[in-house]
């Protein structure tokens, strides 16, 4: 069955005694929340964290920790990279995969993130995939396209036993920190076509069972309608995943 998922991608912030805290405040807040196998919670902090925070995570039943970037070799001269091998050896089961920062910033191409996906599922660890079209892309009709060619580039060389292992985060690069979410139209649409893409790929079992996250300016106000959209299975926050109280209201729409 399909898991609903809430993520909290954190990006570059927080101090480590601010990392420990956020992390305590959420999990406290969630003791008696409706949590289960099918509904969980993942935190992506700084990887300088991630240790920290999987040893709170990892006595919590359906909270769990992400890296937010691996590098795709196990190990070797790679100065300043972690390795999908390094951050599972910390008690870390995910890793966000082709964030749309990561391909702006740090040049990360569909062949790069293939190669990264794998390493991954190898060692265990579950990639979030992310993508995403910029503003002039949707503007000119090229969203479809656009994910279409980041989820083939990124994800059609596994097999369908390795891509039953992956979370889809489509988040529309123009809706990143800018407080202009998706519509829950748009959003739904784009789901919709990406679980398409999946079903002709791999079939309807696959593609059922596939979780797609929404990110994008998600919050708690328009958590719940986004989360109501059938293909839309829960999000990848940022900003409100800073704020102990608003990562929690999000988590409750799911
Ligand atoms: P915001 O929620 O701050 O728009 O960021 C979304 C995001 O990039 C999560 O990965």
């Amino acid at each position: 069955m399909r898991k609903k998922i809430v993520a909290g991608n954190w990006k570059m912030n927080k101090l480590q005694n601010e990392a420990k805290k956020l992390v305590n405040q959420v999990v406290a807040l969630l003791q008696n929340s409706n949590l289960s196998d099918n509904k969980r919670v993942i935190f992506s902090p700084p990887s300088i964290y991630l240790e920290g925070v999987s040893l709170i995570t990892n006595k919590e039943a359906f909270i769990h920790s992400c890296s937010q970037n691996i590098y795709s070799e196990n190990s070797g001269a790679y100065t300043g990279e972690l390795s999908a091998e390094m951050i599972k050896s910390v008690g870390c089961e995910y890793t966000l995969v082709g964030h749309s920062e990561r391909r702006a910033l740090f040049y990360e191409t569909d062949i790069i993130l293939a190669k990264k996906v794998s390493s991954a599922l190898m060692q265990g660890v579950t990639p979030i995939f992310c993508c995403g079209e910029l503003l002039a892309e949707r503007n000119s009709k090229k969203h479809y396209d656009i994910i279409k060619a980041q989820i083939e580039g990124g994800l059609f060389h596994l097999t369908e036993d390795e891509f039953s292992n992956i979370i889809i985060a489509y988040e529309p690069v123009w809706a990143i920190g800018t407080g202009k979410t998706a519509s829950s139209n748009q959003a739904q649409e784009m789901h919709a076509f990406i679980r398409g893409l999946v079903t002709a790929k791999y079939g309807n079992i696959t593609s059922d069972n596939l979780t797609i996250l929404y990110g994008g300016s998600c919050n708690p106000a328009n958590a719940a309608e986004l989360f109501s959209c059938p293909d839309v299975d829960g999000g990848l926050i940022g900003g409100a995943s800073l704020v102990a109280e608003d990562f929690v209201k999000i988590i409750a729409a799911l």
